[in-house]
């Protein structure tokens, strides 16, 4: 146990898919896992463990932004031996090229985010996912026949802004959307040697009007949480 995970250390499988939401996690366990079972209910950051084709998984929430991703993804390399984490989540377009619900493979992400500098001294500002759990996940996108898009994002400390520099970004860095978590993600894999990799939906533009039912968006969410499922299969 962890001062924010009560799971035994047994109950946590050795890849988690991480959704920012609670009640996303849920539903995955629910839709997708055989003999699941809840492992971590601490702050209501449900954690489920259960079999996808055979594969024991867990899929537990990182809750919203660095600091709380920062925490959960900590302990789970660091105390619960996990290797991969696939985090999947939501982002906002930066660019008229991505449409609502596209899913985005993310590359690299930038940041101007003190986690990095405030966890170990690293002065990066880029950050990459695990070039081996992209593979799998680019493999698996295309056995189910589902687009993605490889990209670089901004990983962001904050969503409500009253200057958004977000065409600088755009222009500096190739971001081309925006999230909040994968920088500390992808940073706490560095340090611990681990795994880690981000899949993203649109759920809204900077630079479009859009307008989506639910099913739409129930679609798009699901075709991510597939191509991430698929492709902890293919890991050890
Ligand atoms: N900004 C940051 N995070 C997000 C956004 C956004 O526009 N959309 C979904 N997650």
């Amino acid at each position: 146990m962890t001062p924010h995970i009560e799971a035994k250390k047994e109950d946590i499988a050795k890849t988690v898919i991480m959704p920012g939401d609670p009640l996303r996690a849920k539903f995955i366990a629910e839709t997708y896992l055989k003999d699941y079972k809840l492992v971590n209910n601490v702050r209501g950051m449900l954690a489920y463990t259960g079999n996808y084709k055979d594969t024991k998984i867990t899929v537990m929430a990182s809750g919203m932004g660095m600091p709380s991703i920062g925490i959960y993804s900590y302990e789970l390399y660091k105390f619960y031996d996990v290797k991969n984490i696939i985090r999947v989540g939501t982002c906002g377009a930066y660019t008229k090229d991505l449409d609502l619900f596209d899913v985005i493979l993310v590359n690299a992400c930038y940041s101007e985010s003190s986690y990095a500098k405030t966890q170990n001294g690293c002065t990066d500002e880029m950050m990459y996912a695990s070039s081996p759990l992209n593979f799998y996940i680019k493999e698996a996108s295309e056995d189910l026949n589902k687009h993605i898009t490889i990209a670089n994002i901004h990983s962001s400390d904050v969503f409500y802004k009253e200057n958004d520099n977000f065409k600088d970004i755009y222009n500096k860095y190739g971001a081309l959307a925006c999230e909040m978590e994968s920088f500390a993600l992808f940073h706490n894999a560095n340090v611990l040697n681990k795994r880690a990799a981000c899949l993203l939906t649109v759920s809204d533009s900077l630079v479009k009007d859009c307008k989506a039912t639910t099913e739409e968006r129930q679609k798009a969410f699901t075709d991510m949480i597939e191509i991430a499922l698929e492709s902890a299969t293919k890991l050890c």
